[in-house]
């Protein structure tokens, strides 16, 4: 595109502000500023200011929102027996019909880490990478199934080429390179709290951000993942992030449920252990099945309680769901399936004198996409419980704050695996730490015949 097309359709959208040095700008940062704008679609843009798609009314959805459809743990009545889930869920891995994808374009703020949040060391005795922990976690249930299960990656700009080259370095952690595609996902601009207005990040840069994981799902299609799992022939897709080190990576259970209810989305739960807890809310509004996320939702229908005491809206979203391919394909083809949220945040800004600004409250808006967005979509939706300290352990936080921290997660993975060397027969000394590798055994049941006599008596990482 031309200096002056670009500058007419700037002017039409009312966003000429970012071609202010213009003028002082070398050949490449015209360049890198003219792509960065050639890839935005303005008429967007402006429909999200003008705030076209305005948020719903959360409140007056959480009071009618009820418990979704479910599998619950404790209950005598579920639709299906965990036993004809399980053997569903293993034909469709041994008929090698199930690809994962996982989502690590997140910038990992909170956690204060300055890499991509994969690349935390976070096995308690080993020091595993996270990025190791849950490809090794694949690996194991692709060779017990005898399947090959591919990779999707997903990263963002900030977070791709680390991750790249990182995997590389290590070999894939051991996983083969037909069963890994990296693909990037794509970035939205934030915009001017006040005016509407794109921000410049530098005199030659807009300010850009991750579009949401919701950018899944356009990302999968446009880099090619879509068509690569048609032609292997990939029926269902596990989806999961990159942030918890306790996720049942495909887990034949969860698929076997998934398929016995012919569901198109079914996403896995926890029951929420406060009323506040920092999860999405997964329940139903007039037979549609939806996620409240945890900040929209008003405490006062958070707190509701059942005969029993137990919270009425118990379903806290893990971010771990089953997806049909063809959902996927039919939702990645209508224009607007998933909405975009607001978030005001403290963005860094280049004013029009040129000067750097670096607000302390925020001054922009960020729009991103959110994956459960795609749940009223789905047809038969189905959520599936499952115990947090088996499948839940999220690295949000740094060390000292009380949750959510590599501190909790650890402990959590320590938790996890001392269960299962004991389940084995194992007799572990009080107060120490062990790590089981899930190439070494996936379970119990794995474990048994390999698990010391002798009382584990030193911290040991099972390998
Ligand atoms: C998210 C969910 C919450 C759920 C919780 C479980 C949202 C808005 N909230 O919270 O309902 O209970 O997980 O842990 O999703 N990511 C990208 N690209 C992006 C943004 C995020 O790949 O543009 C990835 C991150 O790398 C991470 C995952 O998405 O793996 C979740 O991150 P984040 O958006 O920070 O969600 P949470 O607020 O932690």
């Amino acid at each position: 595109m031309t200096y002056a097309e670009l500058a007419a359709r700037l002017e039409v959208a009312g966003q000429q502000q970012v071609l202010a040095f213009w003028d002082e700008l070398n050949d490449q940062q015209r360049t890198r500023l003219s792509a960065q704008l050639e890839a935005i679609d303005f008429e967007l843009i402006k429909q999200l200011v003008q705030g076209e798609d305005a948020a719903p009314d959360w409140a007056a959805l959480a009071a009618k929102a009820q418990p979704p459809r479910a599998i619950r743990r404790d209950s005598t009545d579920n639709e299906f027996s965990p036993e004809e889930a399980i053997a569903r869920g293993e034909q469709a891995l041994r008929a090698e019909q199930l690809g994962l994808i996982l989502v690590a374009g997140g910038q990992g703020t909170r956690l204060g880490f300055d890499h991509p949040k994969g690349m935390f060391p976070l096995g308690p005795v080993s020091g595993r990478t996270l990025f190791q922990i849950l490809i090794e976690r694949l690996r194991a249930v692709a060779k017990r199934y005898g399947a090959s299960i591919p990779l999707y990656l997903m990263t963002s700009p900030a977070t791709h080429e680390e991750t790249v080259a990182f995997l590389a370095e290590h070999d894939r952690f051991g996983l083969g390179k037909d069963d890994l595609r990296i693909f990037c996902q794509g970035v939205m601009p934030a915009v001017d709290a006040q005016t509407g207005k794109l921000l410049l990040a530098e005199r030659d840069s807009l300010a850009l951000s991750p579009d949401g994981h919701g950018g899944t799902l356009a990302a999968f299609v446009k880099e090619g993942c879509m068509a690569d799992a048609q032609r292997r022939n990939i029926e269902h897709l596990f989806y999961c992030h990159i942030d918890n080190p306790l996720i049942q990576i495909c887990d034949p259970q969860l698929i076997g449920y998934h398929l016995l209810a012919s569901s198109d989305m079914t996403s896995q739960a926890v029951k929420k252990r406060a009323a506040d807890e920092k999860v999405g809310n997964v329940v139903t509004v007039d037979g549609v099945t939806q996620v409240i996320e945890y900040s929209d939702l008003p405490p006062e229908y958070g707190r509701q309680t059942q005969a029993d005491g137990s919270l009425k809206l118990w379903a806290g979203s893990i971010g771990v769901h089953t997806f049909r391919r063809s959902f996927l394909e039919r939702a990645a083809g209508q224009k607007n399936s998933l909405p975009f949220h607001r978030a005001k945040k403290a963005v860094p800004y280049v004013d029009a004198d040129g000067s750097e600004v670096k607000p302390t409250s925020p001054n922009a808006i960020k729009f991103e996409r959110f994956i459960f967005d795609l749940l009223p979509l789905a047809e038969n939706a189905i959520v599936v419980e499952v115990d947090a300290s088996d499948a839940f352990a999220p690295v949000k936080n740094a060390d000292g704050e009380p949750t959510d921290s590599p501190t909790t997660a650890k402990a959590a993975m320590v938790a996890r695996d001392a269960k299962l060397l004991q389940d084995a027969g194992a007799n572990i000394a009080e107060g120490v730490d062990v790590e089981v590798s899930p190439l070494w055994a996936l379970d119990a049941a794995e474990a048994a015949a390999k698990c010391p006599t002798d009382e584990i008596t030193e911290a040991t990482y099972f390998v």
